[in-house]
């Protein structure tokens, strides 16, 4: 693996860093991807799983896929891929510079490593609603499908859907917003693990290196972004990103 100098160069001198990250980065924390050959997408039909009218005509289905998905959060930690962009948000807050990091990622294991400044920009697994009252489901209203029988809510009797975004949807404006005004205003923006094939998310990078910043991939893979990146470093991101923390934190030790 080969790091960047000059993408370290502009991350000791950045005064302000953004991060995109992707299912790859949760992949060696044991959850899969999306369109790797081993990927949810492979093995499942989205359209008959991720959208709105696939959970009208099957609820039940949809959320006892969603809550397998759910279980296995139960299981996994954050990687070390996690742990090192949450002391990269250190480091760079320390110093005085801002930090923000969006994620496509509904699995909640950013904040588990400590990260702080976290925009989820497809929702979390770990909520559901109501879909005709809004309310936040219970744990147990969340749980509580059976053969034949969707899970509804317990005040209004509406059907009780995953707080993730599905095809069709739109993304929550807000974090969506926040991630666009911090893309605009990196010095360097990292995008690490995903695709990069799904929009809106998909073009937050893109949307940083035309206001000038120093974006950099870390992906085994190329990707989409790859012939726009200022650089790509081939490597899984719990290798990749602890020895790129491990350099910056020499780095800015030195200096
Ligand atoms: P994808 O499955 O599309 O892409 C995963 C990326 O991670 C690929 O580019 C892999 O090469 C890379 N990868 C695999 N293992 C890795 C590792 N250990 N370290 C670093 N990179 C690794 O997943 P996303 O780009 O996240 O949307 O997909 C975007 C959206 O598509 C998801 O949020 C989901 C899906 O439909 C919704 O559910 C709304």
């Amino acid at each position: 693996m080969q790091l960047s100098a000059e993408g370290i160069d502009a991350l000791v001198s950045a005064d302000s860093v953004a991060v995109l990250t992707g299912a790859g980065v949760s992949a060696e924390s044991g959850v899969p991807t999306f369109r790797d050959p081993d990927g949810l997408w492979q093995q499942f039909k989205p359209e008959e799983l991720a959208s709105m009218n696939a959970f009208l005509a099957n609820p039940e289905l949809v959320q006892r896929w969603y809550a397998e998905r759910r279980n296995l959060l139960d299981e996994v930690s954050p990687n070390a891929g996690h742990l090192a962009l949450a002391d990269l948000e250190r480091l760079v807050t320390e110093k005085g510079g801002s930090f923000h990091l969006t994620t496509q990622n509904v699995d909640g294991l950013h904040q588990a490593a400590g990260s702080n400044n976290v925009g989820e920009v497809h929702g979390s697994l770990r909520r559901s609603y109501c879909v005709d009252c809004k309310r936040k489901a219970t744990t147990k209203e969340m749980k509580s499908f059976r053969s034949g029988t969707p899970a509804r809510c317990s005040a209004c009797d509406g059907l009780i859907r995953p707080d993730v975004v599905w095809f069709g949807e739109m993304l929550p404006a807000e974090v969506l917003q926040a991630g666009e005004n911090v893309a605009r205003n990196a010095d360097v923006y990292l995008s690490v693990g995903t695709s990069a094939e799904v929009y809106p998310a998909a073009g937050l990078p893109l949307l940083a290196r035309d206001a000038g910043a120093f974006v950099m991939e870390i992906n085994p893979r190329k990707t989409a972004l790859t012939p726009y990146a200022s650089a790509s470093i081939r490597g899984t991101s719990a290798t990749v990103l602890p020895e790129l923390v491990k350099t910056l934190s020499r780095r800015l030790e030195m200096s």
